[in-house]
């Protein structure tokens, strides 16, 4: 606890108390906006024993995770349900403490129906439905992802107005929304998967639908540490990469859309609106 109050978590108070400070208190479940599942699932010895092997990364320009386990962590998690919850947690309590500031910079309310594309248990879709009252969603994502997901929509009261679909977005996604959400997505893959996943959405979608990438930007050279260092934990565990704006765009044009906007979202975070292009104009 001491060197963590050196770290501001806590403050030491006489007598060796101490008190938390607005970092640590983030840590308690109650808090308003906690970042404790993302601690949790950070020090988890299956993912730091990938980092131990970030020299391969470095060497090779592959996965970490896949060397040392064999198997990719979404395949991993899939086999461990306790990880799995733990991890889905973790990205919930991501999307949480994002989602103000990502309704405040896009209008998602000018769509009736959204589908959340990978989108864990559905935090940001809850969100977005409790902000828009006619809004219907659905909560696509692998198997064991979305049957974790269903009692959380109900507790949340917008079980009615979402289904959850399981699946996975290499095959196909539910067709004929008004937008497809992919938050955190395609920063887990490299650029031939990430076209892949897009132009799986663009199969679906109709022809006046949207495509919303919520993504990192990766930033200028010598700064945002924090979108370099996700750049190295997506090397190091599922492979992939953040990005900048544009080459999220050149992504788009090969899977078929054109990048019309890409408002900031805070916390780094941007909404990259994808529209698609008529076929055969690629
Ligand atoms: C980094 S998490 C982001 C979750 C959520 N969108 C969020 O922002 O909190 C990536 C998600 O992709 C899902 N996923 C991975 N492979 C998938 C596949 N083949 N098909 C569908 N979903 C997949 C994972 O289960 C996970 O929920």
């Amino acid at each position: 606890m001491r060197a963590l109050a050196s770290e501001g978590v806590f403050h030491e108070e006489d007598g060796r108390r101490f008190a938390l400070t607005p970092i640590g208190d983030c840590l308690r479940s109650d808090a308003e906006e906690p970042v404790g599942a993302w601690a949790a699932f950070v020090g988890r010895p299956y993912y730091w024993q990938a980092w131990g092997d970030l020299l391969h990364s470095i060497r090779t320009g592959e996965s970490a995770f896949a060397h040392r386990h064999g198997i990719d962590p979404w395949g991993y998690r899939a086999r461990n349900p306790e990880e799995a919850a733990i991890f889905d947690r973790a990205m919930a309590d991501l999307a949480r403490r994002a989602s103000r500031s990502t309704l405040d910079a896009y209008d998602f309310g000018r769509h009736r129906t959204i589908v959340d594309v990978g989108g864990g248990r559905g935090e940001l879709l809850v969100n977005l439905l409790k902000a828009h009252p006619a809004m219907q969603g659905v909560l696509f994502d692998l198997p064991h992802v979305v049957e974790a997901a269903g009692g959380e929509l109900d507790a949340a009261g917008v079980g009615e107005r979402c289904r959850t679909v399981a699946g996975s977005f290499f095959d196909e996604v539910p067709q004929g929304a008004d937008a497809y959400v992919l938050r955190a997505v395609l920063h887990d893959w490299d650029d031939p998967e990430a076209v892949a996943i897009l132009e799986t959405c663009r199969r679906a979608m109709a022809a006046d639908a949207s495509l919303l990438v919520i993504e990192r930007d990766i930033g200028p050279p010598n700064a945002r540490p924090d979108a370099k260092f996700s750049d190295l934990n997506m090397l190091v565990a599922p492979g992939g990469r953040e990005r900048s704006i544009a080459e999220y765009g050149a992504l788009f044009v090969t899977a078929g859309f054109r990048l019309a906007e890409s408002p900031a979202a805070g916390f780094g975070l941007h909404v990259i609106v994808g529209v698609p292009m008529p076929d055969g104009t690629r």
